[in-house]
């Protein structure tokens, strides 16, 4: 609970100190699908990562075609540790120990972390926090929803960027802004067939989102309440490392599991670093749940049960079954307009429509990812939120 105050404490300060007034709020919107506007920055690009060539070969194309973005989004982060250490400290403390840390993650992810250190140049250290960073602070909105014919539809914000500096002229999150451009789709082949695809920013090993064709979608969300909470990671750099990363949890069950039910399992029962929530979504009727965790156990399981009018579960950053942080209420809007579209109209084009209604679109917010199980589909669009727009 002592996160909650502090995270009230610094969204309080946030609001006065950049004079927003709250809440931003909007009616449903409409006719949003296609993308389009000012809210719509460009669609995702996709790439291959071919899983039967080495771990540290196999980020190459990705990097090398990413590297001045990745490059630039690692600037911000050292400038925003040495605005806060200003003697340079940080930074130097990240490049000596965090490469030692590199040794101690599990394959593939420790080879694949050296690779895109090795192709792109940047210190290995600054890598590895790169891919440890969003298992801190990634606030977002899931939907998983079942249509009147029983076709499973995910969507996804995914906010990035929370208290990594502000950008006071242009009125958005450094981090945020320098996070788009690295937005890529990947497709994760085995023999040349697809295995799973995920959005993903380049130089990231780990998996937020994604969709393992005809059998399962994924999506994962910060936990912040906190039962142990980051002492998990702490334990990790100090040496006991008995727990899984969360994300590096999402990406194998995407690249093994074979089903629904299996992909349930692992991430019900698999120890972690930190709390999470993960958003699964099946191929049949039923089949979509928010599994609330913390580090040990499943905490509780929230199932579409059609039969008693659920039809969709929705997820942002707060266990449903209490009520969310005030100043951050995304999840009253996106369950106002799940309600308003009703399960006779849901469909990617009105999922779209309610992942773009302010404030579950908000200056953090980098995309907006709709995935369609029975199609095998996931598509990405990069989002922004011009003014006035939520800061969250
Ligand atoms: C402000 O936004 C503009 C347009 O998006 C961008 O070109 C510029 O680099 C941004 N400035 C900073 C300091 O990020
Ligand atoms: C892999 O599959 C793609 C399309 O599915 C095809 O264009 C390509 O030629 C294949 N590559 C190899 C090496 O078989
Ligand atoms: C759903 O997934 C299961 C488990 O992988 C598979 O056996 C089944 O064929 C899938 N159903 C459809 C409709 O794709
Ligand atoms: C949406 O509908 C559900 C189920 O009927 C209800 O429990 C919930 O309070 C509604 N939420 C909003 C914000 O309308
Ligand atoms: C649902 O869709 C139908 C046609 O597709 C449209 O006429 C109707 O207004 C929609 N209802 C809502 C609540 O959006």
């Amino acid at each position: 609970m002592a996160l909650s105050v502090l995270l009230t404490f610094t969204l309080l300060f946030a609001v006065t100190s950049t004079q927003f007034l709250p809440p931003y709020t909007e009616d449903c919107r409409t006719d949003t699908y296609p993308p389009n506007g000012p809210t719509f920055r460009g669609a995702v690009g996709w790439y291959t990562v071919d899983l039967d060539s080495p771990p540290s070969k196999r980020w190459d194309a990705v990097i090398t075609e990413k590297k001045t973005h990745l490059v630039n989004m690692i600037q911000a982060i050292r400038d925003l540790a040495n605005a806060f250490v200003p003697s340079g400290k940080l930074i130097e403390l990240v490049d000596v120990t965090l490469p030692i840390m590199a040794d101690t993650l599990p394959s593939p992810f420790s080879e694949e972390i050296k690779g895109i250190a090795a192709v792109s140049g940047i210190p290995l250290g600054e890598v590895v926090l790169f891919n440890i960073f969003y298992e801190v602070f990634t606030v977002c909105t899931s939907i998983v929803a079942e249509d009147h014919k029983g076709n499973l539809i995910h969507g996804r914000n995914l906010d990035f960027g929370l208290f990594m500096g502000w950008d006071v002229k242009n009125k958005s999150w450094i981090i945020s802004e320098k996070l788009k451009p690295l937005v890529v789709n990947l497709d994760f082949r085995r023999n040349n067939q697809t295995v799973f695809k995920s959005t993903n920013f380049a130089g990231y090993v780990g998996m937020l989102t994604g969709i393992k064709p005809h059998t399962f979608t994924l999506t994962m969300n910060e936990r912040f309440s906190l039962d142990g909470g980051y002492i998990g990671i702490m334990e990790w750099v100090l040496g006991k490392r008995d727990g899984m990363w969360m994300s590096f949890l999402t990406r194998s069950v995407l690249e093994d599991a074979n089903s629904y039910e299996e992909a349930k399992t692992r991430l019900a029962q698999t120890k972690l670093l930190a709390p999470a929530y993960f958003i699964l979504g099946g191929n049949q009727t039923g089949q979509g749940c928010i599994i609330t965790r913390s580090r040990l156990l499943n905490i509780d399981l929230l199932e579409i049960d059609v039969k008693l009018g659920r039809w969709y579960v929705l997820e942002t950053n707060y266990d449903h079954w209490e009520e969310p942080l005030f100043l951050d209420d995304r999840r009253t809007p996106a369950m106002k307009c799940m309600n308003q579209t009703a399960q006779k109209n849901i469909s990617v084009n009105t999922m779209y429509d309610v992942l773009s209604t302010k404030p579950v679109l908000n200056k953090l917010t980098t995309y907006t990812t709709l995935m369609q199980v029975s199609e095998g589909k996931l598509e990405s669009y990069i989002r922004d939120c011009p003014n006035p727009c939520m800061p969250w």
